[in-house]
């Protein structure tokens, strides 16, 4: 209304004037309403509720420092290690650029497991958020996948040998094994050609995918309204102007709590990038700052720490079966668990704060499994941290798989009828 006036108007301003003329013809205005100035959402969101927020920026920062890392960049076996090399000494902020890459990958993983936590804490993945948990389990499966490319890149000795492990994971299959990681590598060993279409996968397809996800995700937030704290739905109590009364427009109000937050992760991340950014090994591992040697096999072969839970599981299995096939198969398992617990959770109420003990428990248990499956992870396959694993895996089965039983007998205090803090 007020733009068509604008555009009407010939006192009105050149800005209000061109807006009017962009949203004659595009929904500017509109969107900007609806996404953002008049989306409301809950007045009590708190700490949990910046890292969907700080995981957009992540992106964002790994999509633009990735454009220039490409610029000089060289995707072949013989020259991509030292082209790395060459960013890292030559290029001009080529070490910035290069450290906020490799910084920005932990910290999207970092960002995105407490993300997914806030999730199980206040219930976001129950009725009727069940599509956007599932968009967002696809697009950690897809962070997943894009990280493993984009470590094959530098080609280092870890980077080489790394990327071996996990596609020969994919030998495991009978029959089909050897074809299949033929078909992965595009030759009949890690060469050129598989270092070629990982970079096309990490540069292109996979960003592609990640970003219509994401834009997925956050279509699918809109369209049922944030969750909260308490776990209760806001549109339920609603004032004569139709506006939920626990609602407030999320531009201006969130909009400024989430520069806050990025103001508070911008100084932990830049602390990490300029003072500590290969973090004693966990972001950047020693072995890659080797070029890779087909004939020499690092010490002791481990993924980056994000992947190190599920490596654990991986590793688990045939240390209990004695076969390797089966460890793939509960690996996928693992991640595959994560689309069901919207219906695997029974609980008559969402939020942690009026669930009963039982799941309290269940839930502290399983962080902790999961942190310790990840060191597990990190370390050789000797004891004590084969039986651990072993352990940490039957208790990260056990807190999916048994969801239905605990989540039903618990005892639940009721929620609300309004928010409350
Ligand atoms: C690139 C990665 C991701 C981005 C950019 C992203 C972005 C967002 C944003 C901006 C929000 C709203 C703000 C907030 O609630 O914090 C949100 C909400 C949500 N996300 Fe994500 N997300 C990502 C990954 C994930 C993953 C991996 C999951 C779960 C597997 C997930 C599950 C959810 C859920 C359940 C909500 C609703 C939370 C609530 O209303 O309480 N997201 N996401």
């Amino acid at each position: 209304m007020a733009d068509s006036k604008a555009a009407a108007d010939p006192g009105a301003g050149r800005f209000a004037r061109f807006g009017a003329w962009i949203d004659a013809r595009f929904p500017m205005t509109k969107m900007w309403q609806e996404h953002a100035a008049a989306y409301y959402a809950p007045k009590n969101f708190n700490f949990w509720y910046y890292f969907g927020s700080l995981a957009l920026f992540v992106l964002a920062l790994q999509i633009v420092t990735g454009i220039f890392l490409t610029m000089s960049y060289k995707p072949s076996a013989e020259e991509a290690f030292g082209s790395v090399e060459y960013i890292m000494r030559d290029v001009e902020w080529g070490w910035l650029i290069r450290y906020l890459h490799s910084t920005g990958a932990s910290a999207f993983f970092i960002v995105v497991y407490l993300h997914m936590f806030r999730a199980l804490l206040y219930g976001s993945h129950r009725n009727p958020r069940e599509l956007l948990w599932i968009l967002g389990v696809l697009i950690y499966v897809a962070l997943m996948a894009e990280a493993f490319f984009g470590y094959l890149l530098p080609w280092g000795n870890m980077s080489y040998w790394g990327a071996q492990v996990i596609v020969s994971l994919f030998g495991t299959f009978p029959l089909i094994g050897d074809a299949l990681i033929e078909w992965i590598r595009g030759d009949y060993f890690m060469s050129d050609i598989t270092l070629n279409r990982f970079f096309a996968l990490h540069v292109v397809a996979l960003p592609l995918v990640l970003i219509f996800l994401v834009v997925a995700h956050l279509l699918a937030l809109h369209e049922v309204g944030s969750n909260n704290p308490d776990g209760i739905e806001i549109k339920k109590a609603k004032g004569p102007d139709g506006r939920p009364l626990d609602g407030i427009p999320f531009h201006p109000y969130y909009t400024v709590k989430d520069v806050f937050g990025l103001g508070v992760f911008l100084v932990l991340f830049a602390g990490v990038v300029f003072f500590a950014p290969e973090l004693g090994g966990l972001f950047l591992e020693a072995p890659n700052f080797e070029p890779a040697n087909p004939l020499l096999t690092p010490e002791h072969i481990a993924p980056v720490w994000y992947f190190t839970p599920y490596y654990a599981i991986l590793r688990a299995v045939p240390a209990f079966l004695n076969t390797q096939v089966w460890g793939v198969l509960v690996l996928f398992a693992a991640v595959l668990l994560l689309f069901f617990v919207p219906w695997l959770d029974r609980a008559p109420v969402n939020s942690i704060r009026y669930r009963g003990p039982v799941y309290k428990t269940a839930l502290m248990i399983f962080a902790a499994d999961f942190i310790m499956l990840g060191y597990c992870g990190l370390k050789p396959a000797v004891a004590p941290f084969t039986m651990m694993s072993v352990i940490g895996t039957i208790v990260y089965f056990a807190f999916f798989l048994l969801m239905p039983w605990y989540t039903r007998i618990d005892r639940t205090r009721p929620e609300p009828a309004r928010v409350t803090k």
